[in-house]
């Protein structure tokens, strides 16, 4: 049994809201924080939306779903989850911006809460050593979407402590995931081999070997992956996947891990997929 109950997550984003909604319904107390109130609101809004549709589609009982909606709190002020026993940061991954929040949650929680980063590629050491609590401090890397994806990478800093390791592991079972744990290397598990598989594809285009439609459809239907790794780049945002391999190039200094120069130049255009309606596909 778990001794967290109530989960605090900071930032409202599309991994925030999916980490709170995913929260809540497995029973804990959420505070889901943002600084920007229009941000929460539209988190609000789609949270309900995802309920409403999971009730039609009788996926969740409205019994579930009133539940759900009582546990959860849209706060913006960070004081208020001060009591939470859990806090999952999910805010731009920017390392400043992370640094700040763990100060803030630092002096905000109480002493014995867990602090917890779903950061994909930022070092969890480098986090915990903002805080004077660095042995409750580590990543709960979370896969997008949050509802769907049945991974948490767990990830031990140097001075993570084992039983805040092995609770956050049960916290994440209890939320329906598997956990895996990872050692805090850059990239962790999924990045260290999902963005050079997606780097390498862009070479593919890069180099002409073949369009972008027959890369995807050649890993899609010759490897069993449930989107091509070209609109699985589109997906998770062309800014996203160059920050991941320019963080494995200078992390480990190897060649391999060199970012596509196509890559780079999608992003400088402000082709970064899905979300500017442009990448290698058209949205
Ligand atoms: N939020 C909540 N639920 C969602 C959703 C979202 N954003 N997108 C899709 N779903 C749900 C749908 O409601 C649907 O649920 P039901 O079966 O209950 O109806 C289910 O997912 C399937 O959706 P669709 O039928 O619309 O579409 P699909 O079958 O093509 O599945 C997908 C969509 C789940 C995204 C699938 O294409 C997929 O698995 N893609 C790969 C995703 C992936 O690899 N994610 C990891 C990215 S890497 C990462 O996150 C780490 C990092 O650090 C970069």
């Amino acid at each position: 049994m778990s001794d967290i109950h109530t989960i605090g997550v900071v930032g409202a984003g599309q991994m925030g809201r999916g980490i709170a909604q995913v929260a809540a319904l497995s029973g804990f107390k959420v505070y889901l924080f943002d600084l920007n109130k229009e941000i929460l609101e539209n988190s609000q809004n789609f949270i309900e939306n995802q309920f409403s549709k999971g009730v039609s589609k009788e996926k969740y009982t409205q019994e579930l779903v009133d539940s759900a909606k009582d546990n959860l709190n849209y706060i913006i002020d960070l004081k208020n989850m001060s009591h939470c026993d859990l806090v999952v940061e999910a805010a731009t991954e920017k390392k400043e911006i992370k640094f700040q929040i763990f100060k803030d949650l630092d002096k905000a929680l109480k002493q014995d809460a867990i602090l917890a980063s779903n950061t994909s590629s930022i070092s969890i050491t480098e986090i915990a050593a903002q805080t004077s609590r660095p042995e409750r401090v580590c990543g709960m890397h979370f896969m997008n979407p949050v509802p769907v994806m049945k991974l948490v990478e767990g990830i031990k800093g140097l001075e993570t402590d084992e039983e805040v390791f092995s609770q956050v592991k049960t916290v994440s079972e209890k939320m329906g995931k598997t956990f895996v744990s990872s050692n805090d290397v850059p990239g962790f598990i999924v990045n260290r081999v999902l963005m050079p598989m997606i780097n390498e594809a862009v070479y593919a285009v890069y180099e002409g070997i073949a369009s972008i439609e027959d890369i995807d459809a050649a890993m899609k239907l010759g490897t069993n992956q449930p989107m091509g790794p070209l609109t699985l780049a589109d997906f998770i945002g062309l800014d996203t996947c160059l920050y991941i391999m320019e963080v494995l190039y200078d992390g480990l200094g190897d060649t391999k891990y060199r970012p596509c120069p196509l890559l780079k130049k999608y992003v400088a255009s402000g082709r970064l997929g899905k979300k500017t309606k442009k990448g290698f596909y058209q949205y």
